[in-house]
């Protein structure tokens, strides 16, 4: 009995060493934690079971026969986060560059299949060389399995992925279907094609990290949700994300323990400037409206004009949608509308109740708005909102027109309980914008038009730009002194607990991607 209890603790031995010791200094060198320190840092206390340990490799070309690591470059297991249950895995870059072969790729899937079955969330950690260059096809499959599993599990089971290290080629769709993307900077980076293949076709010199580094990712193309100075930065980022999902479609949202105290915020009675034009920082909105510390933004550094993060209401999760009036005054363009599309889609899918603060001046025009599609991609975030059955809450602190109005989540395409502050204004247009168009012929016969053009405005705004027209129709449930906010959104947001909403049969619906 003692031989074979000591050929499994050898061979555990052996498998915990992975590429050896010297390639596990080299992995440190770069700053970087090992495949199975990452998995200590994810897991609760460090525990978790690993699954797989003793699979290797099929392969027998080029000599890869006489190769074979036990666990073929990629730790899986499962253990918990927060005190829940979650699966995942992380592939060990001194294991054959953390390639992906047949088998390795057999064993992440098997994690994501158990996943799928038992309602947890996975969470990837990439770290790897690309496709196995001695397997060939048999490693391209093997990726084609994880991104079809990857869709397959979409909208069942939240996804997170974290690139803690090269990601390129094809590898990069995985974390592309997933929901939540984080990059360590300065370590990682994504890319379809490598900057050598960019200057043979394009001629252009580019580093790796200027092509697909953290920050090219978190600002230019917006793929990555957040960053990360190193990897355990990452990792506790992971861990905060999953505090707030719930394990999958059918749950709903975590509650954290929540002492009631004094909900009232006289800050926020003077948080939007006498002048419409003046703009102020929507944060300070959420951080009173929120619990204590339980902002986390998403996407911060892309499409700033619009807000999207996590927070918690009476210690329940929900997702915040917010324009930004620090940011291009608070304007839909292409970039914001997708962003909050897509976060908003994250929340309805898992069953995160939404809270949208809306202060917009309208849709951004320009030549570059309408030839980059902002027709299709202002439309996703109205679909999005539309189809979104969780509930869904609105608060306008100030500015709501035209089209903008009706995107950010108004009555009109299904939102529960629409909020205005006594600043809000729910018009067309701005005063000065309708006043120029509506009076344009009065104004122009005017001896002095400055003067008409002003007592138009004075008109206009006393008419329009505030919220009782709106209000008086029922398209604002209630007009709230901005301190109650918070005090009003405890009490909606529990009172909508149980919402039911179906949307009609269909097999499914066609976002305008
Ligand atoms: C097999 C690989 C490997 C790979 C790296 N290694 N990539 N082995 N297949 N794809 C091995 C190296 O031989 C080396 O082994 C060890 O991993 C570490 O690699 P280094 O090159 O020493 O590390 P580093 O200098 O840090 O460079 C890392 C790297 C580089 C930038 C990732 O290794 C690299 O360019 N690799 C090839 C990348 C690539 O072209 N992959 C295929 C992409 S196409 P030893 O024994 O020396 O330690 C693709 C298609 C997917 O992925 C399509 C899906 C649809």
């Amino acid at each position: 009995m003692d031989t074979h209890i000591k050929r499994l603790h050898d061979m555990r031995e052996q498998a915990l060493l992975g590429g050896g010791e010297e390639r596990i200094a080299k992995q440190h060198d770069k700053g970087k934690l090992t495949a199975r320190e990452r998995m200590h840092f994810l897991f609760d206390k460090g525990e978790y079971e690993e699954i797989g340990m003793m699979v290797t490799h099929r392969s027998t070309d080029f000599g890869m026969e006489r190769q074979k690591i036990l666990g073929d470059g990629v730790i899986t297991g499962y253990g918990e986060v927060n005190g829940r249950l979650v699966f995942a895995y992380a592939q060990d870059f001194t294991v054959f560059g953390g390639s992906l072969s047949e088998t390795h790729a057999e064993k992440i899937c098997k994690i994501m299949e158990m996943a799928m079955k038992n309602g947890a969330p996975i969470v990837g950690l990439n770290d790897s060389g690309g496709a196995r260059i001695q397997e060939g096809v048999k490693s391209l499959g093997g990726y084609a399995d994880i991104f079809y599993r990857n869709t397959l599990a979409s909208g069942v089971v939240p996804q997170i992925s974290a690139v803690m290290g090269p990601c390129a080629g094809g590898a990069v769709y995985s974390p592309a279907i997933t929901d939540f993307i984080l990059m360590v900077e300065d370590s990682s980076y994504m890319f379809v094609t490598g900057p050598n293949v960019v200057k043979t076709v394009t001629n252009e010199e580019v580093s790796a990290e200027d092509l697909g580094g953290a920050s090219a990712h978190s600002r230019k193309s917006g793929v990555t949700h957040l960053t990360a100075p190193h990897d355990l930065a990452c990792i506790e980022q992971i861990r905060q994300l999953l505090s707030y999902i719930p394990q999958n479609c059918e749950e709903v949202t975590p509650q954290q323990d929540y002492i009631a105290g004094d909900e009232l915020r006289p800050e926020l009675d003077k948080l939007v400037p006498a002048s419409a034009q003046q703009p102020y920082d929507i944060k300070h909105a959420i951080t009173a409206i929120a619990d204590h510390q339980s902002f986390m933004e998403i996407h911060p550094d892309y499409a700033d004009n619009i807000v999207v993060g996590f927070a918690r209401i009476a210690g329940r999760s929900i997702g915040i949608v917010a324009n930004q009036p620090m940011s291009l005054a608070g304007v839909l363009d292409v970039e914001s509308s997708k962003k909050a599309a897509r976060f908003v889609r994250f929340c309805d899918c898992f069953q995160i109740p939404l809270l949208v603060l809306v202060d917009v001046p309208g849709f951004l025009p320009g030549t570059d708005q309408e030839w980059n599609a902002i027709i299709t991609n202002g439309a996703k975030l109205l679909f999005a909102f539309s189809e979104a059955t969780v509930p869904r809450i609105s608060v306008i602190t100030r500015k709501a027109y035209g089209g903008a109005y009706d995107v950010m989540n108004s009555k009109h395409i299904g939102a529960d309980l629409n909020f205005a502050w006594p600043t809000a204004e729910i018009a067309v247009m701005g005063a000065k914008g309708a006043s120029e168009i509506i009076f344009r012929k009065e104004i122009k016969e005017a001896q002095d038009q400055t003067a008409k053009l002003l007592e138009k405005e004075a008109e206009y705004t006393e008419k329009f730009a505030h919220p009782y027209r709106a209000a008086e129709r029922g398209f604002i449930d209630e007009v709230i002194e901005p301190r109650y906010t918070r005090a009003k959104l405890i009490k909606a947001f529990k009172m909508l607990e149980n919402k039911d909403d179906q949307l009609p049969y269909k097999k499914h619906s066609n976002i305008p991607l």
